[in-house]
C-alpha cells in the first residue's frame, strides 16, 4: 500500500509515523507513506496556498491551484483508488471503512486547514470525504494520521500476532473484552478466576459475555447494527 499525504505541515507527521507499528510496517516495506508540502506546488513567488473567501467573513480558504497541481502530479505517476479529504462534515470514520480502505493500493489524503479548501477541489478532485468525529480540530493532519494508523495496522504482517487485529474492538461490531496480565493478584486486586482455569471453552464464553456486556453498556447502537445484520442473513 502507498499513501500520499498532501499537507502544509509535513513535520506534524514526524512523531506518529516514526514509532511502533507504522514504523515497523514501513521498514518491512508493507506501506510507503509520502508527505508532500502543498506549498511546493504554489506558483507565485510568495508560495501562497490560501486566500480570502469571496463570500467575505473571517478565515482563509485553501486555494485550488496548488492542490490541483499536487494531485495531478501524483496522478500522472500512478492510479489512485481514492482521493480522501479530511473534514468535519465528511462521512464518519469507522472500522468497516478502515477495513475497506486497507485493501486499497494507492491513496491520497488531503489535509484541510483554515476554513477548508475551495469547494471546487471537493467537487472535481476529491472522491471521499472523511470526518474522525463531531468536533473541530485545527487542521486535517491529525485526522490523516489517525486514518493512516487505522489502515496500516490492518495490513497483513503489520502486527506480529496475526490474529490480534481480528480481535480488536469494533471488529464484528463488538467492543473488546477486558484483558489482564501477571501478577494474578496485585495487592488484592484479582484477575477473574475463570482466566486462570485453563478451560478454553469457558474462557471464550466469558470473553464473549464481557464483550456483549461492554457493547450493550457503552455502544448499544453497535448491537442494534449486529441484530439487523443477523435478521438480513436469516431472510437471505
Ligand atoms: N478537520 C478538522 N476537524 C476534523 C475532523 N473532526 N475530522 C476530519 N477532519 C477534520
Amino acid at each position: 500500500m502507498r499513501i500520499d499525504i498532501l499537507t502544509i505541515f509535513p513535520s506534524m507527521f514526524r512523531g506518529p509515523f516514526d514509532e511502533s507499528i507504522i514504523k515497523r510496517a514501513r521498514e518491512k516495506g508493507l506501506v510507503e507513506i509520502h508527505l508532500h508540502n502543498i506549498r511546493d506546488f504554489a506558483t507565485d513567488r510568495h508560495k501562497r496556498v490560501d486566500d480570502y473567501p469571496f463570500s467575505g467573513g473571517g478565515g482563509m480558504v485553501m486555494m485550488v491551484e496548488p492542490i490541483h497541481r499536487a494531485i495531478e502530479f501524483l496522478k500522472s505517476e500512478r492510479n489512485y483508488d481514492e482521493v480522501i479529504y479530511t473534514t468535519p462534515d465528511g462521512i464518519p470514520f469507522s472500522q468497516p471503512l478502515a477495513n475497506r480502505l486497507s485493501m486499497c493500493q494507492n491513496l491520497i489524503i488531503l489535509c484541510g486547514h483554515y476554513k477548508g479548501v475551495d469547494q471546487r477541489i471537493r467537487d472535481h478532485l476529491v472522491t471521499m470525504e472523511i470526518s474522525i468525529g463531531d468536533y473541530v480540530l485545527s487542521g486535517g493532519e491529525l485526522p490523516a494520521a489517525v486514518i493512516t494508523d487505522a489502515l496500516v495496522r490492518l495490513i497483513p504482517g503489520a502486527i506480529s500476532d496475526e490474529t490480534s487485529a481480528l480481535t480488536d474492538s469494533f471488529q464484528d461490531n463488538l467492543l473488546a473484552p477486558p484483558v489482564y496480565t501477571r501478577p494474578a493478584d496485585y495487592m488484592g486486586w484479582k484477575v477473574p478466576e475463570i482466566l486462570l482455569s485453563g478451560n478454553d471453552k469457558q474462557i471464550e464464553q466469558w470473553k464473549m459475555e464481557q464483550a456483549l456486556e461492554r457493547t450493550k453498556r457503552l455502544r448499544p447502537h453497535l448491537l442494534r447494527a449486529l441484530e439487523k445484520e443477523e435478521d438480513r442473513t436469516k431472510k437471505d
